[in-house]
């Protein structure tokens, strides 16, 4: 693991300027910087670059962070990824944590795989262009199917020989282990090559290392599969990888649409006829781990399908998945018989484009129409479809997509609405019910887990998922004080509150609302206080980078999110927020002031709520007659109204919500 010391030297020295600017052009605008978001389609400019707070925020989409996190979301690396992909560029040593052993090795070992595999695919590859065997079988049925040199590089095809322990011996001679051969798949148990006779696919990673192989064979009539994969292995997770994404990602981006093929060959195909945003499922059924990918590039995904009715059937049911990841997902069938491969050689690219944007079909009315046909006049089917119909229709979170397509269905099987929507949302109800509970569970489990704050939990490989878009959040009336006060601590908790005693704002403010912390509705402003707690008895300063770079994606989001009422507001923000902005950007010396009426405002609640339950207690006490207990509680009463009006008049500004 990458020392926690390194980790911020690394993010210190990264100027998030010189890292957006590599991928966007940005102008100056004032303090800040300006320019088009990468993350999403736009003509007037909304994303923004503050040098000075070392972040990124876009203003249209909402996306923000830092420079590691900016290179997560653009280029999908894995957390240590990017950090080394800044390293390199500053050129910074890395040093990564000693203490534990495991976790060097483990790398190490990483490492020596995907460096075998490398290996694997250079070998494929020689054997293809020069040996006869390769050239005459590989490499002639490569160029029969179209392909150019310049592809068959690009992509790692290769070929596998026939002699059983080619590939084994002149790995081995080479220097790699036999374990390492056997770990990959690429040799069989008998230390035989897995691979044999066989034109191969190499399967990359997202950031294009080779973590594995498909091998097509190329003999008729024999009874070995058409395809045989590498298994899953420590650097292959099937279920995490979508074929051809690292070639396609930054045409994924810029199209903003995925288009899913089958097929290897296809990918391949439509690449090099200049239909880059293209991604295979390798013929299994998606995974919600493969949305998830996609879905951080776009939420539109065009999935074309080989033109039989049967097939189509089977992996329509496997959708309702995308569906749930909110994705906006349209299916094309071609016609009997072709793939999208053939289907392009047939019409050439400029038809084949046309007739996929042509064809394309929103999948709810497409498997509407399909299970419509399928159940022509027979009601019993066609009950049985409809219960198919809202099950997936009650798969899509966002309410309104819902209920429009509804009205759509209704209208397609000519059922009455109300029925419709009344088995949707029994279905919905059910559904949300148990992510709820999955969630929760989820959520213990990672607490459990906690962070101390060194690393950063989820390392692995692929797994950046959790850059999430702070949602827009409706602050209720009883957040909005903490909200001030967790704004305060991250923008300001640094800086003196008090010249003649140096306290900080953080102290000030920690030490005010100690007591009723528990009070807190919003955990996570709860843990973002408390976190300050600590850090102060730890004699640490509170700086905002500390929050901005937190290791819980989390927190670092909440705390770019805060940090956002500093920066200009643009009319983008009003339209995506739906508020009328009243008050130009907080001015940073405003904290003072601020600390206070903040804290006041919190106390107020506060008192409000003691007063609340105490007016309860009189009430009973004069229902049971109960004089002296009600004169007591008079009492207070009083005593807590008078240190009300008194906070009310330290913090004349205050505003109670
Ligand atoms: P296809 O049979 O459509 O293969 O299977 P293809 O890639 O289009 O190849 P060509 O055009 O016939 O040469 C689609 C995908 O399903 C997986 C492979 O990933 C393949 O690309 N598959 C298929 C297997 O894994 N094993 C098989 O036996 C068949
Ligand atoms: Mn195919």
């Amino acid at each position: 693991m990458i020392k926690p010391g390194s980790v911020e030297e690394i993010l210190n020295t990264a100027k998030i300027e010189d890292i957006v600017g590599e991928y966007v052009t940005l102008k100056r605008r004032g303090v800040n910087m300006i320019g088009n978001c990468p993350f999403h389609n736009e003509k007037t400019p909304s994303f923004t670059v503050s040098p000075t707070k070392n972040i990124y925020k876009c203003f249209g989409c909402g996306k923000g962070g830092n420079s590691a996190q900016f290179l997560m979301e653009h280029e999908s690396y894995s957390f240590p990824e990017a950090l080394r992909h800044i390293a390199g560029r500053y050129n910074i040593e890395i040093e990564e944590t000693v203490t534990s052993r495991e976790s060097i090795e483990e790398r190490q070992m990483l490492d020596s795989l995907f460096i075998v595999n490398q290996y694997a695919r250079d070998f494929y590859q020689k054997q293809l262009f020069e040996t006869d065997e390769g050239k005459s079988v590989g490499l002639s049925y490569f160029k029969d199917r179209g392909f150019l040199e310049e592809t068959i590089r690009k992509f790692g095809l290769g070929y596998a020989p026939g002699e059983g322990k080619l590939f084994c011996k002149t790995a081995t001679a080479a220097g790699h282990k036999d374990s390492s051969l056997k770990k990959l798949g690429l040799s069989t148990s008998y230390g035989k090559d897995f691979f044999r006779e066989r034109v191969m696919f190499t399967i990359h990673n997202l950031s294009g290392k080779v973590i594995g192989f498909g091998g097509r064979i190329l003999k008729k009539d024999v009874k070995a599969p058409k395809y045989i994969n590498s298994p899953e292995t420590e650097v292959y997770n099937k279920s995490r990888v979508l074929y051809g994404a690292y070639f396609a990602k930054k045409s994924i981006r810029q199209n903003d649409e995925c288009i899913m093929v089958e097929g290897y060959t296809d990918v391949i195909s439509l690449h090099q006829a200049g239909i880059e945003n293209v991604v295979a499922s390798s013929g299994t059924s998606l995974t919600v781990e493969q949305i998830q990918l996609v879905k951080r590039n776009t939420p539109n995904m065009k999935i074309i399908y080989d033109g039989d009715t049967a097939g189509v059937k089977a992996a329509l049911r496997g959708l309702d998945l995308v569906l749930e990841q909110d994705m906006n997902v349209k299916v094309v069938l071609l016609p009997e018989g072709e793939d999208p491969d053939s289907y392009l050689q047939k019409l050439g690219a400029a038809d084949f484009k046309e007739y996929i944007d042509k064809e394309a079909k929103d999948f709810i009315l497409f498997k509407t129409n399909l299970l419509m046909e399928e159940a022509a006049g027979d009601p019993v089917k066609k009950a049985a479809m409809i219960k198919d119909l809202v099950a997936s229709i009650a798969r899509i979170p966002d309410p309104i997509k819902r209920s429009l397509y509804i009205k759509e269905c209704s209208h397609l099987v000519k059922v009455e609405e109300e029925i419709l929507v009344d088995a949707a949302n029994k279905v919905f109800k059910k559904t949300f019910k148990q992510e709820q509970k999955n969630k929760e569970r989820f959520r213990s489990d990672s607490q459990r887990q906690g962070g101390d704050g060194g690393g950063r939990p989820g390392d692995n490989q692929e797994d950046n998922s959790a850059s999430a878009i702070p949602k827009k959040e409706a602050v209720q009336g009883n957040e909005f004080q903490e909200k001030d006060i967790v704004r305060l601590l991250i923008t300001s908790g640094g800086e003196i509150f008090d010249e003649e005693s140096k306290t900080t704002v953080a102290a000030f403010i920690v030490s005010n609302i100690e007591e009723v912390l528990d009070d807190f509705d919003n955990k996570q402003y709860e843990r973002i206080v408390r976190e300050c707690m600590q850090m102060l008895n730890d004699g640490k300063k509170i700086e905002q980078k500390h929050f901005i770079n937190h290791w819980d994606d989390e927190m670092a989001q909440l705390a770019i999110t805060l940090l956002h009422d500093e920066f200009e507001y643009s009319t983008n923000w009003k339209d995506m927020w739906e508020v009328e902005l009243q008050t130009q950007p907080m001015p940073e010396q405003n904290y003072v002031k601020d600390s206070i009426s903040s804290i006041n405002a919190f106390k107020m609640r506060k008192i409000d709520k003691t007063m609340a339950k105490n007016q309860e207690r009189i009430k009973t006490a004069q229902e049971e007659k109960d004089d002296v207990k009600m004169m007591k509680y008079l009492r207070i009463q009083q005593k807590l109204l008078a240190i009300r009006s008194e906070l009310a008049k330290a913090g004349n500004t205050v505003i109670l919500k």
